[in-house]
């Protein structure tokens, strides 16, 4: 397993629990689970992925600027999350939000998956894509398992 293929793995579960989402109405009980789930997906996926795949890139001349671009988008996911929690799930509001945070999240993976991917192949070798991929999942994990007051800056801390 290299880093590519750990995050494709996240990448899909995400895209997933969007599309189930999508299916949903009112506030159900289907409803709060799944937006749960992604929510702690996509949460959990940013801090793993800011700290093993972003941030050795943040360093390095050839991709400082696309690892900025990708926090920042990562922010602009946040606060799509941070819309849906404020708007009720029975409020007409809520599917409408859901579908902005759906557009963001597919141009983001799209981002990762077609542009930074194969710019990083050429900055990791192949040894360093498996050192990732291991001390990502082990990231993941630990966040998921302390969740939601692992992700640091979260409003759950405050
Ligand atoms: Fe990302
Ligand atoms: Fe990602």
């Amino acid at each position: 397993m290299n880093i590519y293929e750990a995050i494709k793995q996240d990448h899909d579960i995400q895209r997933d629990l969007i599309a189930r989402l999508l299916e949903t109405s009112g506030d159900t009980k289907e409803r709060q689970e799944l937006w749960s789930q992604l929510r702690k997906e996509l949460e959990v996926h940013e801090v793993a992925e800011e700290r093993h795949f972003y941030s050795p890139l943040i360093d390095t001349d050839k991709m400082q600027e696309d690892a900025r671009h990708g926090m920042a988008e990562h922010h602009e996911i946040d606060e799509l999350i941070q819309e849906l929690e404020d708007t009720g799930m029975d409020s007409p509001h809520w599917l409408g939000a859901l579908k902005k945070l759906r557009d963001k999240v597919h141009h983001h993976l799209e981002d990762e998956e077609e542009e930074f991917f194969g710019k990083a192949k050429k900055v990791y070798t192949q040894k360093e894509s498996e050192e990732l991929a291991a001390k990502y999942e082990k990231s993941r994990e630990e966040y998921k398992k302390g969740w939601p007051e692992s992700i640091p800056g979260s409003d759950h801390e405050e």
